[in-house]
Order: C-alpha cells, then sequence, then structure tokens
C-alpha cells in the first residue's frame, strides 16, 4: 500500500474531530500528527518533513490559508487538502488557487477523506513519475526521433550512429509500425548527407505502371500521358538520401533496373536512352521476409545481397515492454502540446499495466494512436484511465496463462516440462535486464545465487548470453 507510514499533520481545532479522524488515519497505515492550532502546526512543519498537511481553513490565531502557505514553502511537493466548512467553496478555490491540491467540505465521511487523500497522493506520484520518464527521454534514452530505454533499442541507436557516418547501402526489417521510416531519417539526419535532401518512395503505394517514371523519371512523350520531362525520386535525391520502403513489392524487370544503379550508380530517365550519372544513398525497408521471397523465386538474390550491405532489424514492441512507459509518456506530451493542453496529463499505473501487457501487433504506431484516442477521450480530465484504451486494451489478461499441456494417458516428463518454462522465463529475464544477472534474479524474486545455480542446473548452454555480458 502506498499509503503505509505517511507522514500526515492534521490540523483541527474541534477536539471529537481531530481525534476521530486521527485514530482512523493512523488504523489506514498513516503516521500522523495532530494539532489544534496553526501555530503549532507551523512550528511542526518546521521540525519534520510531512507528504500530507489536513487542514481546516477556519482556526483559531492563524487560519488554515497561513498553514497552507507554510507547508507549500517549506515543501513545494507536500500534498496539502483544505477543510472547509459548508457554504464557503469561495475559500475553497482560492485555497487551490495557492497551492493546494483538494479540498473536502464538513461534514464529510471518512471514507471520501481517505479518497481525497489517496488520489492527491498519486497524483503526487504521477507528476514525480513523469517528471523522471521525460528527463530520461530529454537526456539519454532518445536518437533523433526514437525513443526507447531497453537494451536492444540502445544496441539500435549506437548501430545507428555508426551506419549514419558510413556510405553504404541498408535494409530496414521490422514487423509493420517498428519505426523503420523513423530510422532511415534517423541515419540521413546524422550523416554527411544531411544537408541535402531524404526522399521516401513507398514502392507499394505507386501502381505498378507508374514506379518506374516515378523512381527515375520520364522525358515528354515517353508515355500517353508524359507531357513534359520529369525528374524521378532518384534524381531528386541526388547528393542525400533515397528511402525506398516496401521494396519488396517490387517488379521483376524494376528490380534489375535498381540493381544496376546500385551497381554503377547510373540509370537512364523512361524513353531516353542517356545515362545519367546519380551519387544517392539507398536506404530500403520492407516489413517482409526477403530472404524467403528470395528462396521463392519472388526476389532477385543479387539485388537482396547489394541491399543488405548493412541489415538493421527493428525489434517489435512486445519484445521490448520496458520501452512502454517512456513511449508513452513520449507521445502523451507531445500530443497534448499538439492539442494545445495546458495541464499535464498522467497515465494511471492500471491503464500502464494493461498497455504493458497487450501485445501491440500494430508495435509503435498502434500505440501512438490509442494514446490519440486516449487523450481525446479523456478530454480535460487530468489523467488518462483504463476506460480510455481501446476495447482490444481493456479485455487484454493482464498476464498470457501459460498454456498447459494435456496429460497423456501414458503420462509425460513434468520435471522436463517445468524445467523448459523456467529455463525460458530465465532466458526472458535475462534479455529484459541486457544480461545483467542481478537485476534478472531480481525480477523472477530469485536471489542471484539462486539464479545462477538454476543456470547452472538447467545446463544454460547459450554462453554468448550469459557469459559475455556484464556483471554488477
Ligand atoms: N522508437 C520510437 N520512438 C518514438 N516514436 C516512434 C518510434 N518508432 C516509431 N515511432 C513512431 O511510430 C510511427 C510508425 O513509425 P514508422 O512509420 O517509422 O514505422 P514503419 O516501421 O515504417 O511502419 P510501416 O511498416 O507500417 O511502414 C511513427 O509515427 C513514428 O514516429
Ligand atoms: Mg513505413
Amino acid at each position: 500500500m502506498p499509503e503505509r507510514e505517511v507522514p500526515v499533520l492534521l490540523v483541527e481545532d474541534e477536539a471529537s474531530l481531530r481525534e476521530v479522524t486521527a485514530q482512523r488515519l493512523a488504523a489506514e497505515g498513516y503516521r500522523v500528527v495532530a494539532v489544534d492550532n496553526g501555530e503549532a502546526a507551523v512550528e511542526r512543519l518546521a521540525e519534520c518533513a510531512f507528504d500530507v498537511v489536513l487542514t481546516d481553513l477556519r482556526l483559531p490565531g492563524i487560519d488554515g490559508t497561513a498553514v497552507l502557505d507554510a507547508a507549500l514553502e517549506r515543501y513545494p511537493d507536500i500534498v496539502c487538502i483544505v477543510v472547509t466548512g459548508f457554504g464557503t467553496v469561495t475559500d475553497a478555490v482560492a485555497a487551490i488557487k495557492r497551492g493546494a491540491a483538494d479540498f473536502i467540505t464538513k461534514p464529510f465521511q471518512f471514507g471520501q477523506l481517505l479518497h481525497v487523500v489517496r488520489s492527491a497522493l498519486e497524483q503526487r506520484r504521477l507528476r514525480s513519475e513523469n517528471a523522471y520518464l521525460r528527463s530520461q527521454i530529454q537526456e539519454r534514452y532518445r536518437f533523433e526521433g526514437l525513443v526507447g530505454r531497453s537494451p536492444r533499442m540502445r544496441e539500435l541507436f549506437d548501430l545507428l550512429e555508426t551506419v549514419a557516418a558510413s556510405p553504404s547501402t541498408v535494409l530496414i526489417t521490422g514487423e509493420t509500425g517498428t519505426g523503420k521510416e523513423l530510422a532511415a531519417r534517423a541515419i540521413h539526419h546524422n550523416s554527411p548527407r544531411r544537408g541535402h535532401r531524404f526522399v521516401a518512395l513507398n514502392c507499394s503505394a505507386v501502381p505498378e505502371t507508374l514506379l518506374e517514371s516515378e523512381l527515375f523519371g520520364h522525358v515528354r512523350g515517353a508515355y500517353t500521358g508524359a507531357v513534359a520531362t520529369r525528374q524521378g525520386r532518384l534524381e531528386s535525391a541526388h547528393e542525400g538520401t533515397l528511402f525506398l520502403d516496401e521494396v519488396g513489392t517490387m517488379s521483376a524487370p524494376l528490380q534489375a533496373k535498381l540493381l544496376r544503379v546500385l551497381q554503377e550508380r547510373e540509370f537512364e530517365r523512361v524513353g531516353d536512352d542517356r545515362p545519367i550519372r546519380i551519387d544517392v544513398r539507398i536506404i530500403a525497408a520492407t516489413n517482409a521476409d526477403l530472404a524467403k521471397l528470395v528462396r521463392e523465386g519472388g526476389f532477385r538474390e543479387d539485388l537482396f545481397y547489394r541491399l543488405n550491405v548493412i541489415p538493421i532489424f527493428l525489434p517489435p514492441l512486445r519484445e521490448r515492454r520496458e520501452d512502454i512507459p517512456l513511449l508513452v509518456r513520449h507521445f502523451v506530451e507531445g500530443l497534448s502540446r499538439q492539442q494545445g493542453r495546458s495541464r499535464e496529463v498522467a497515465v494511471t499505473q492500471a491503464a500502464m499495466r494493461r498497455m504493458m501487457a497487450y501485445g501491440w501487433p500494430g508495435n509503435i504506431r498502434q500505440l501512438e494512436n490509442a494514446m490519440e484516442r486516449a487523450l481525446t477521450l479523456s478530454r480535460n480530465r487530468a489523467r488518462i484511465d483504463v476506460g480510455d484504451l481501446p476495447q482490444e486494451l481493456q479485455q487484454a489478461p493482464l498476464s498470457e496463462p501459460a498454456a498447459l499441456p494435456a496429460i497423456p494417458e501414458e503420462g509425460f516428463d513434468m520435471a522436463a516440462w517445468v524445467a523448459g518454462i523456467e529455463r525460458e522465463l530465465i532466458r526472458r529475464a535475462l534479455d529484459d535486464s541486457g544480461g545483467n544477472r542481478q537485476q534478472a534474479a531480481r525480477r523472477l524474486g530469485l536471489k542471484r545465487t539462486t539464479l545462477v545455480e538454476k543456470l547452472r542446473r538447467l545446463g544454460e548452454t547459450d554462453g554468448r548470453r550469459a557469459a559475455s555480458r556484464p556483471e554488477s
């Protein structure tokens, strides 16, 4: 429970209310200091730090507003809740303007008070978590527009940086929405070609018949409708970078022409036979399995090798779930800025748990869309909750139930089966913690020595993973 041992300063001059409230808060696990006047409250604030101040506004001597000011001056992050009499809403509003987190009107049920305190504390926790995530996004875990803190993304950022400096052709693969185009742009913007154009062409979005002229350009009269000579994307990208998206959908004749560009840095416009020399870096992308296409005869092997000089794979989001909180914050902030929202929007823990548990078949694009929708639905509320998430997330089970085997009549080897599950869980934990055994053990609720022993017993032969990564 978050409220365990949270220190609360209670300021109330009405003895019976003070005593009952103090007792019940203590029963809920709060550490309560109760005083009956403003002067005493200010003294206590000087003596020790409180997380919560619960003060009546009307007090003999210095009033609740002065207590509020004193508390906030000393601890800007303190949660102040003011208690007001019936019919004094304007006082409450004034207190909120001064920085109180919330107010409650007398007479109240203890349950209401508890609710106000809990949600104010939760709000504060989310605020500080957001500040932490924001600092991580700003300081460390990004490369151009790409955000990520998982070991795999950090490795990717290093790779992108190295690749950017080289002139080689790059082939980016990954499921839909994993950030292939963003990665291609990041390479261009960090390369010596950054002063020239980044030109993108989605090979599957242009009808086959037009793709050739789109890519290579044409001269006037090359075909019906070619009323003027036109430069293709390849020429537009001269000295810059050409991004060929969905390259796996290219027809065989075009594949041959592209191969020639890669080999000889030369091409002709459609309807012309004068060769044009070109200096362009090509980055291709596909979410198809090109190697498989090659085996099946759908893609030229020589072109595949020419493109695949530097392969870059973008892992699906479900394999790097630890990036989700960072991405969520990144999108919520970006989108609220776009929507002109002034108030900071938080995401509840329950909503975050759903997002962490979901499989994200549409990867980061799907997450981005889900956040846009959630922000719209949450209107002017300060937080996004489970109800604002798309249906498929609300229904997602919070943990994947292990697929248990049917036990065959003749029996089966349970020990081997359990060992297999153990091995898989350990492998995932090691992956998620970048090979750090200490962290992996913590995630699994094991002692480090127990994990090491298990690894030994399970005959974890994956020496690369277990041995070569840094230990803590
Ligand atoms: N690591 C990341 N950090 C922040 N935003 C990201 C990241 N990866 C992707 N995005 C965003 O997700 C969306 C999808 O990315 P992108 O278009 O690059 O994916 P893609 O792999 O090219 O998808 P497709 O295969 O469907 O064309 C974009 O809005 C992009 O800005
Ligand atoms: Mg794309």
